[in-house]
C-alpha cells in the first residue's frame, strides 16, 4: 500500500510522558484529525456512508471525536450502542450487528431507535419479529450474508468463509429476503458483508464487489436500499511513520468502479482499526534489563494484559524507544511481566542501547489495544492521555 498523504510523525512529548503513570495509552489527536478528514475526503462519493466499527476502540476521547468528524457508529452489543449514543452519535446513524444477540438487547436497540439490526440468521429473524411485534416497534434490518471470500488475513480475523460462525450462507438467503419484504414488522434496509480484518491486498474487495453484482441480479425483484461491505482495511503495522494514514483513496475507489448500484442505492462502510490504530501508542517503562544465558531481555511494565494482539494474533508492533539517546544499539527481547510465556512484545529487537527507567512506545496500538485490556493477574487497566488536552 501508498502513502496517501505525508503526515508528521507521532510527536511523543516525552517530558509530560515520563510523569505519568505507566503503562497509558497515548492518542495523537492531530493524527487522528488528520485520519478522519482522509476517510471523509476519500469516500466523499454521494452514495457512500462510512461507520466506524466502534469494536476498535471505545475510549469515550476517541469515541466523541469520531462522532463529531460525522461518522455513523458500527456497534455490536448493546454497552457499544450505548456508549455510541453517550458520546454523541445519533441513534439513527447506529448499526447494530453480531451474531448472538439477546432479546433484551434486542428489545433495548429498538427502544433506542438504532438505524439498522444487521441479521445473522433465521433463528435471530423469529426473535427480531416476536420482538418487534410485542413492543410494537417496526425493526429495521439488514441481512449479514456469508460471502465465502477467502481475506487471507490471519485465521481469527477471517470472517466470510463457510466454516466461520458469521452471517446467512447465500443458498438460504432466499425465504429470509422474504420475510423482510413481507413481515409488517420488518423494514427491509438491505443487505451486509465483511470479509476480515486488517486486509492490506485489495483484490479480496474486487471480488466481494463481482459476489454482491451477481447476487443483485438475482434479486432484482427485491428493493435493496443499502449495501453494507463491512471493514477491514488494514494499515501498515511495520512503518507507522511512512504509512501513517491508510490508503483510503484506493480502498474507496475499488468500491467505487466494481460495485454497481441502483439509484438511490447507498453503500456503507464499517472501517475500524484504519481509522484509530496509527494514532494510539502504548507507552511503556523499563523495568529491568535482564542479561540471560543467551539473549538480553527489556522487561517492561505493560503486558499482555494492555495488549494482547500480540500474543492473540502473533501482532507485531513496531518498538520505539522514546528516551534513549545512545547511538549504540543491542537486541533484545522485549517482554512483559505476566507469568505466561506468550507475554512477549517483541524477540530479537534492534533498539538503542537501553536502560532501566527508559520509555518505549509500542506503536499502531490505538485499534483493538485498550478496548481488549483485562484485568488478569489482578493487573489494572492502563490509563489514556490524548496529546490535545494533557
Ligand atoms: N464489521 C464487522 C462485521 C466486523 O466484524 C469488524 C471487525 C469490522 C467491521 C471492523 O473491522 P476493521 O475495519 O477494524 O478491520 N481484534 C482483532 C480484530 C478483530 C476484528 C473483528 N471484526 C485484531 O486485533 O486484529
Amino acid at each position: 500500500m501508498t502513502s496517501q498523504s505525508v503526515t508528521p510523525d507521532v510527536h511523543f512529548p516525552v517530558e509530560r510522558l515520563n510523569s505519568v503513570e505507566t503503562p497509558c495509552y497515548y492518542y495523537d489527536t492531530r493524527l487522528l484529525g488528520d485520519t478522519l478528514d482522509a476517510v471523509n475526503t476519500a469516500a466523499s462519493h454521494p452514495a457512500f456512508r462510512v461507520h466506524y466499527a466502534v469494536k476498535a476502540n471505545t475510549n469515550p476521547g476517541i469515541l466523541s471525536r469520531v462522532a463529531a468528524a460525522g461518522l455513523g457508529a458500527d456497534t455490536v452489543s448493546i454497552g457499544e450502542v450505548e456508549a455510541a449514543i453517550e458520546a454523541g452519535f445519533p441513534a439513527g446513524s447506529i448499526v447494530f450487528a453480531g451474531v448472538g444477540k439477546t432479546d433484551r438487547e434486542i428489545t433495548r436497540a429498538l427502544r433506542l431507535g438504532v438505524g439498522c439490526l444487521n441479521v445473522e440468521s433465521a433463528e435471530e429473524l423469529d426473535a427480531i419479529v416476536r420482538i418487534a411485534a410485542e413492543t410494537g416497534i417496526k425493526a429495521p434490518v439488514a441481512l449479514r450474508i456469508n460471502p465465502e471470500i477467502d481475506a487471507h488475513t490471519h485465521h481469527y480475523i477471517t470472517t466470510g468463509l463457510a466454516e466461520n460462525k458469521f452471517g446467512i450462507a447465500i443458498s438460504m438467503l432466499r425465504p429470509l429476503m422474504e420475510r423482510c419484504r413481507d413481515s409488517q414488522h420488518l423494514q427491509f434496509r438491505g443487505l451486509h458483508f465483511h470479509i476480515g480484518s486488517q486486509i492490506t491486498d485489495l483484490t479480496p474487495y474486487r471480488l466481494l464487489c463481482e459476489r454482491i453484482n451477481t447476487l443483485r441480479q438475482e434479486y432484482e425483484d427485491f428493493d435493496i436500499p443499502w449495501i453494507n461491505v463491512g471493514g477491514g482495511l488494514g494499515i501498515d503495522y511495520d512503518h507507522p511513520d511512512i504509512h501513517p494514514i491508510p490508503d483510503f483513496d484506493s480502498y474507496f475507489d475499488v468500491f467505487a468502479r466494481h460495485l454497481h448500484l441502483s439509484p438511490g442505492q447507498e453503500v456503507h462502510f464499517e472501517l475500524g482499526r484504519s481509522i484509530v490504530a496509527q494514532c494510539g501508542s502504548l507507552i511503556t517503562r523499563v523495568t529491568y534489563v535482564k542479561q540471560g544465558v543467551a539473549k538480553k531481555f527489556i522487561i517492561v511494565d505493560a503486558g499482555m494484559t494492555d495488549l494482547i494482539r500480540p500474543a492473540l494474533y502473533q501482532a507485531h508492533h513496531k518498538i520505539d524507544n522514546i528516551t534513549s539517546a545512545a547511538d549504540a544499539e543491542e537486541v533484545y527481547d522485549v517482554v512483559g511481566p505476566v507469568c505466561e510465556s506468550s507475554d512477549c512484545f517483541g524477540r530479537d529487537e534492534r533498539l538503542p542501547l537501553t536502560q532501566r527507567g527508559d520509555l518505549l512506545a509500542l506503536r499502531s496500538a490505538g485499534a483493538y489495544g485498550e478496548v481488549m485490556a483485562s484485568a488478569y493477574n489482578c493487573r489494572h487497566l492502563p490509563g489514556s492521555l490524548f496529546s490535545d488536552s494533557f
